[in-house]
């Protein structure tokens, strides 16, 4: 976990009341308190605009957070911590458009100030739907909640935004003028919660952490990498949020992206926010634009039929509710994509994302070259396969590395053996949920895991391109697949072509 000793802090969610909070909020934050990471005086007020049949105000909020805890705290559940966490937490009910509200938050910020005998910290998370995100700037602004002035120096304000950080690089650019104009980026944290994976944040620890991958790291050695984020459920009750987005919006944009940077960017100078950050942003601003006019043989979209699962019959992405009948939003995505730079060229990462597929998958595979020469026999039995080293990001969180040996006897055969690195063997712990550690890290003022405006506004460029040679499609160019299979046979067809094979989900 982080090192840095938090400072006194006081968190204002505005969305207090709404599935993220409940879900993954407020028991991240229990944990932190049971783990006493979180900063002797800190303070949580709720903003949101929920009425409270009875207890109304900071009682009934109390009662609410209660009962998320309870249903959603994923550890043994701790009934002191629970109390000692509530006893520090207020409410307040307001539209988010209401100045009167942001007044609210000023005296409760500073009658909170006299408590603790300091300015404490001031962190603002924005947890609400996208659409509310520019007022709340506004008014956070307006309300003189953004100031740093008379407050002692180092007591800067904070502003979590989560996603989705716009909807294209227009939009995103807006987002970030607007609340660029009232924090600085150092203040600005955008949650993509991937980089809050214990896993996501080996990456980075493995490949420069060990002097025996690094050397082979590059296009002289590795073959291709697959990229795959395979989840099996639907969308659930998303189909507003959804049919807007699609899976290139929802996935790629901003956690496989991240994911890309991280197994492909160079090494940082140091460990610092600002280092780690601009390498990751280099290697974005390196990866190829699509090309429009050839982008089928590049890009395959899939839509997800009616099947069985389990036993259980699923509905087909257009008819669940909310979805257009005719949607043309895509539910999987598979593309090929190359990093124009020094150690990358003609390396192709080969990606994938999609719902409702034959399991919940999160991986990385960096395949390297065969040998040169097939020493052991012109027959199959006798050529080494593929070194492959898997990064495995969810559900196994562990790492594999697959090497050739003899396969013990008197004939010359090649074996294809595993070495495996399972973290829940290694370590009797509980991997941290991602919240944990992204909110602890804005709560010390850490922005190392939380991606820059430049990374944000140019994968939007690239996916801007990709949906402008989308534009002129018709519906039948996304592919139906099976629930429970791998994609549509096309997304096979865009690998096949190179010679390789997708991995097993
Ligand atoms: C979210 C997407 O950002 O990530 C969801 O909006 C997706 O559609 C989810 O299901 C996946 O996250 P995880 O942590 O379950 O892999």
């Amino acid at each position: 976990m982080n090192d840095i000793t938090a400072k006194p802090t006081t968190l204002v969610i505005f969305g207090a009341t709404g599935d993220l909070s409940r879900r993954k909020l407020l028991p991240a934050l229990l944990r932190l308190e049971v783990l006493g990471l979180l900063p002797e005086c800190f303070n949580i007020i709720g903003f949101s605009t929920r009425a409270f049949d009875s207890n109304n105000g900071d009682e009934g909020f109390k009662d609410y957070a209660l009962s998320a805890l309870r249903e959603h705290y994923t550890y043994d559940f701790d009934e002191s911590a629970a109390k000692k966490l509530l006893s520090k937490t207020r409410f307040i009910r307001s539209t988010f458009e209401d100045s009167d509200g942001y007044t609210e938050i000023l005296k409760r910020l500073d009658d909170i100030d006299q408590e603790c005998g300091v300015a404490c910290d001031r962190v603002f998370y924005l947890a609400t739907p996208p659409t509310f995100f520019p007022v709340i700037i506004d008014m956070l602004s307006h309300s003189q909640l953004a100031d740093r002035r008379g407050r002692g120096d180092g007591v800067l304000p904070r502003i979590i935004i989560e996603k989705p950080f716009g909807q294209s690089s227009e939009s995103s650019a807006k987002l970030n003028d607007l609340v660029l104009n009232h924090f600085d980026e150092e203040e600005v944290y955008r949650i993509d919660h991937y980089l809050g994976k214990e896993t996501v944040q080996n990456i980075l620890f493995f490949r420069f952490g060990n002097s025996i991958y690094e050397p082979l790291w590059n296009q002289k050695y590795i073959d291709h990498i697959q990229i795959t984020v395979a989840e099996s459920d639907g969308i659930g009750t998303r189909g507003k949020y959804y049919e807007e987005a699609g899976a290139l919006r929802d996935m790629v944009q901003n956690h496989i992206m991240q994911l890309l940077a991280l197994v492909a960017m160079e090494p940082p100078t140091t460990m610092t926010s600002e280092n780690i950050r601009s390498k990751k942003v280099d290697l974005i601003e390196s990866i190829r634009p699509v090309e429009i006019d050839n982008i089928d043989n590049f890009i395959v979209r899939g839509r997800y039929d009616k099947g069985i699962i389990n036993g259980e019959t699923t509905v087909a992405y257009r008819d669940e509710a909310n979805v257009s009948s005719d949607s043309t939003t895509e539910t999987f995505v598979a593309l090929k994509v190359f990093i124009d730079n020094w150690r990358w060229s003609d390396v192709p990462f080969y990606i994938r994302t999609g719902k409702r597929l034959k399991a919940r998958k999160t991986e990385i595979a960096v395949t390297f070259k065969a040998p040169p020469h097939c020493l052991f026999g012109s027959e199959e039995k006798a050529c080494p396969k593929d070194n492959v080293l898997v990064l495995k990001i969810q559900p196994d969180e562990g790492i594999d590395f697959d090497f050739n040996i003899k396969y013990p006897g008197t004939t010359q055969r090649v074996d294809n053996v595993t070495m495996d690195f399972s973290y829940k063997e290694a370590y009797d712990v509980t991997l941290p949920e991602a919240y944990e550690r992204l909110l602890l890290d804005c709560i010390t003022g850490d922005s190392t895991l939380f991606p820059h405006k430049r990374a944000i506004e140019t994968s939007w460029k690239l996916i801007d391109e990709v949906l402008k040679g989308w534009q002129s499609s018709s519906a039948e160019d996304v592919a139906d697949y099976l629930p429970g299979s791998a994609g549509p046979k096309e997304a096979d067809l865009l690998i096949e072509r190179d010679g390789r094979k997708w991995r097993d989900i």
